[in-house]
């Protein structure tokens, strides 16, 4: 069973043009590190916050979530308090919003441990400084004493963590939790990150808008557009031969960890905008952008996610060979 399912979830606001998700299919096994990428507002956010039944409000929601195989749509309170104090727990993107500016980081920690482990104020001190230890602060009793602003955005991102971590919890939900970070410290919170979800083996789903990222953090990627997911596969055959132009683009517009060529290769940004939610097609919502959209063909009808190998992809060209979207450290100058 897997630990985090989403099956044909859509969610629809009133008065919006399209859904802003529709039909995700997606799971998450135990121990598991997924990614999802895409652009902003193709719906990443929303799916996370589904896990941990966060609908927008006033939403019309079909489908099923399920959190280690409780289903979170329509579910009592008692079963969501259940699966956001013990099962599945989230770290979004920046640190600051999440945690009240004038309490300690000890009463923010020791809180939500006497809340999910029942525990008395003496051991929930001791194991919130081991948590602290865990993410890698380096004093953590201080810190237990310490106000948010007295910490670096680094330092409290740590501190979220910790704090996700409180529950022990089996699924991490990751919302771009570096966006917010340099660059230094990116890496080392995606190190803490990946220790941890080794060390502890956590289901995570990784949500970033950095396909770089995800492949150097992820077993598997969903590309999201436009409230669908258009392409999914295992990260290495993904770089190797995205299938769905919007994949392509994506890896193309995005600067390689590794380029053989160095950091001169040039990148290729995908034209146009995404798509908003006043705004809908019949047929692939990409088509509009894509550089290969076959007139007759792509407005149409949407593509249906279909599988091509390992991988499953929504366009209605998938089985041609589109040669120009091998590689995008081949694609220079295409
Ligand atoms: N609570 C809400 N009420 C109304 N609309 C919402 C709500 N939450 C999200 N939306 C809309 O749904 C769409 C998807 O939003 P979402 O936050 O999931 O995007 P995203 O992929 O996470 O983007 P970003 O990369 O910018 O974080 C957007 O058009 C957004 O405006
Ligand atoms: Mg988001």
């Amino acid at each position: 069973m897997a630990l985090l399912e989403y099956e044909n979830l859509s969610i629809t606001l009133p008065g919006m043009a399209r859904p802003v998700l529709d039909g995700i299919d997606l799971t998450v096994s135990a121990g598991e590190v997924v990614a999802m990428v895409g652009e902003s507002g193709s719906g990443k956010s929303v799916t996370a916050r589904s896990a941990l039944g966060l609908f927008p409000t006033g939403a019309d929601i079909e489908g099923h979530v399920r959190v280690d195989g409780t289903e979170v749509v329509g579910v009592d309170p008692a079963g969501l308090r259940a699966i956001r104090t013990g099962t599945a727990s989230m770290i979004f993107q920046d640190p600051r919003a999440g945690i009240n500016p004038v309490r300690r980081i000890g009463d923010f920690l020791t809180e939500s441990l006497r809340v999910s482990s029942g525990l008395a104020k003496g051991p929930a001190n001791a194991r919130a400084a081991e948590l602290l230890g865990a993410v890698g602060l380096p004093d953590p009793v201080r810190h237990l004493r310490q106000y948010p602003h007295e910490l670096s955005g680094g330092m409290l991102q740590r501190v979220m963590i910790a704090g996700a971590l409180t529950g022990g919890p089996r699924l991490l939900l990751c919302d771009e939790p570096t966006t917010a970070l340099d660059v230094s410290t990116q890496a080392e919170i995606m190190a803490i990150l990946g220790r941890l979800q080794r060390e502890r083996g956590l289901g995570m789903l990784l949500i970033t808008h950095d396909i770089e990222l995800a492949a150097a953090a992820c077993d598997r990627i969903y590309v999201m557009y436009a409230g669908r997911i258009v392409e999914t596969a295992p990260t290495a055959q993904l770089f190797a031969m995205p299938r769905h132009p919007y994949t392509a683009g994506l890896l193309g517009s995005s600067p390689p960890l590794h380029a053989p060529d160095g950091p001169s290769a040039r990148l290729t940004p995908i034209p146009g905008s995404p798509m908003g939610l006043l705004e809908s097609a019949p047929g692939c919502s990409f088509a509009a952008r894509c550089r290969f959209a076959r007139p007759g063909v792509c407005e149409q009808s949407p593509p249906p996610l279909e599988r091509y190998g390992g991988a499953l992809v929504a366009c209605h060209l998938a089985g041609e060979s589109l040669t120009s979207m091998d590689n995008p450290s081949t694609r220079e100058g295409s």
